[in-house]
């Protein structure tokens, strides 16, 4: 029987050791701010849902390039406001017309980087979503974009304000895990064979799918993208190391006070999924289903694991999240079955925390929009700052660009270039379709 967190504190922690939230200062606390949300689907409107909730914020305008995702929006946002929004199809003149105080980008992973900056520029404070860009110079311009301008930009991992992550964290810091040699992080759900093609048609009428693509290349209209599934075509996102890599990744960073890496290497592929497959006619997606990365730290060697079939059941552990391996046992940080240390010694008790998730999203995003306010109104940097999250984004970036070129590439973290690699910085970046112009450093 695993001894719950509360005991181990009791027995082994010094006294006085509880969890911290930040507190919205005071002094500003009469301010609404107008809240604009670019990207009103499944993940957009649970950030909307907190904005309305924290009781500070004004829903002035919603934004998206379907119709049908504005409509949804809309009626939800109905259930817990009585603001009634503008609502537009493109960011610019929604910017232009509302000026809003905040903006939340929530659009899918190649549409990040061009709204966070004109937000900034327009004035407003920006809450983007993980991963922050597509490709690493993006993330680099977002970076500079706010820090020129002065605002707030908070990324959307929410884990570094979860209770049972911060509680984590502190349990390693204190090294109740001993030293720490290596860190596994992976995400093994799934259990399905091939991918069969999916016919192309016409995209319904409600839906922009020019501007939907933007930047990225434009690809026929099969329903597979959009919404939701743009995370495994590899124009529009980066697969599951971009979409939940990201997440635990960070967390290492976060726990393990680690910059960048030296290297990294990353193999995977589709044997299950099959060979993409892109005609006139039919397509498939071609992210990966299986996918293996390596990054080497100074004295710390981290890997990242995901697969979409087998699932996982040879391990006890649920199927996402990092194994810390340390030299008094190894400690398992998940979701929603929260942390559990397993200690090496003979006759220990095994220690487990449960998580404290919010409903009906299942994450901390609440906790996140509170620090975001209150980095706002006390000009601090808020607990999931762009530059922070550019570089765990960057990590999950650069393991897919080995992946990408099927080789390991040396990383010189601040400046920002794979050394002696001239085929790999091609990589750091990326075309833009016309007449999107890729954002200056
Ligand atoms: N932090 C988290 O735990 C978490 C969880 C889920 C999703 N996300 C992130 O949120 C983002 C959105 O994911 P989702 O699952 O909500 O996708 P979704 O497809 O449900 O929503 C994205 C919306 O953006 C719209 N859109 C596309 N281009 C646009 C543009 N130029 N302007 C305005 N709207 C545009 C789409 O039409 C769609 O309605 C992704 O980056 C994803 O990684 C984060």
């Amino acid at each position: 029987m695993p001894i719950d967190r509360r005991t181990f504190l009791s027995r082994s922690l010094a006294a006085g050791a509880t969890l911290s939230f930040p507190a919205i200062a005071t002094g500003q606390q009469n301010k609404t701010y107008r809240t604009a949300l670019i990207g009103c689907g499944w993940w957009g409107t649970n950030i909307l849902r907190e904005a309305a909730a924290s009781g500070r914020c004004k829903i002035a305008a919603l934004v998206d390039v379907d119709r049908r995702q504005l409509a949804r929006c809309a009626e939800e946002a109905r259930k817990w406001t009585s603001d009634v929004p503008k609502q537009y199809e493109d960011y610019r003149e929604m910017l232009e017309k509302e000026k809003p105080d905040i903006a939340i980008v929530a659009t899918p992973d190649h549409w990040h980087a061009l709204p966070t900056i004109a937000a900034v520029k327009a004035g407003a404070h920006v809450y983007v979503e993980k991963p922050i860009s597509h490709t690493i110079m993006e993330g680099r311009a977002m970076v500079n974009a706010a820090r020129a301008t002065g605002r707030v930009v908070q990324v959307g991992t929410h884990r570094r304000v979860s209770p049972h992550n911060v509680s984590g964290r502190r349990f390693l810091r204190e090294g109740n895990a001993g030293r720490i040699g290596m860190v596994r992080c992976f995400v093994l759900y799934g259990g399905d064979g091939p991918e069969q093609p999916r016919r192309n048609h016409e995209p319904p009428k409600e839906l922009n799918w020019d501007l939907w693509c933007g930047p990225a290349p434009l690809r026929p209209f099969n329903g597979g993208a959009h919404p939701r599934g743009f995370r495994s075509y590899l124009d529009y996102a980066n697969g599951t190391l971009g979409d939940w890599g990201v997440h635990w990744v960070d967390q290492v960073r976060w726990i393990m006070d680690i910059k960048w890496p030296r290297s990294v290497h990353s193999l995977g592929g589709r044997p299950i999924k099959g060979k993409p497959v892109l005609t006139d006619e039919h397509q498939t997606t071609d992210a990966p289903d299986h996918q293996v990365a390596t990054y080497e730290f100074d004295d710390l060697t981290v890997t990242w694991e995901h697969r979409q079939f087998a699932g996982n059941p040879a391990e006890k552990t649920e199927s996402v999240g990092c194994f810390f391996h340390g030299t008094k046992g190894t400690f398992h940080l998940g979701w929603q079955q929260g942390w559990t240390f397993y200690p090496l010694g003979r006759g220990q008790q095994e220690i487990h925390e449960e998580p404290k998730l919010n409903l009906p999203d299942g994450q901390n995003i609440r906790e996140l929009w509170i620090d975001f306010l209150d980095a706002i109104e006390t000009s601090r940097r808020p607990v999931c700052d762009i530059e922070e999250i550019h570089y765990s984004t960057s990590l999950s970036l650069l393991g897919m660009l080995s992946y990408k070129l099927g080789r390991s590439v040396q990383w010189d973290g601040g400046k920002e270039v794979c050394v002696g690699d001239a085929e790999a910085n091609k990589l750091v970046r990326r075309e833009y379709r016309k007449p999107w112009v890729y954002p200056g450093t």
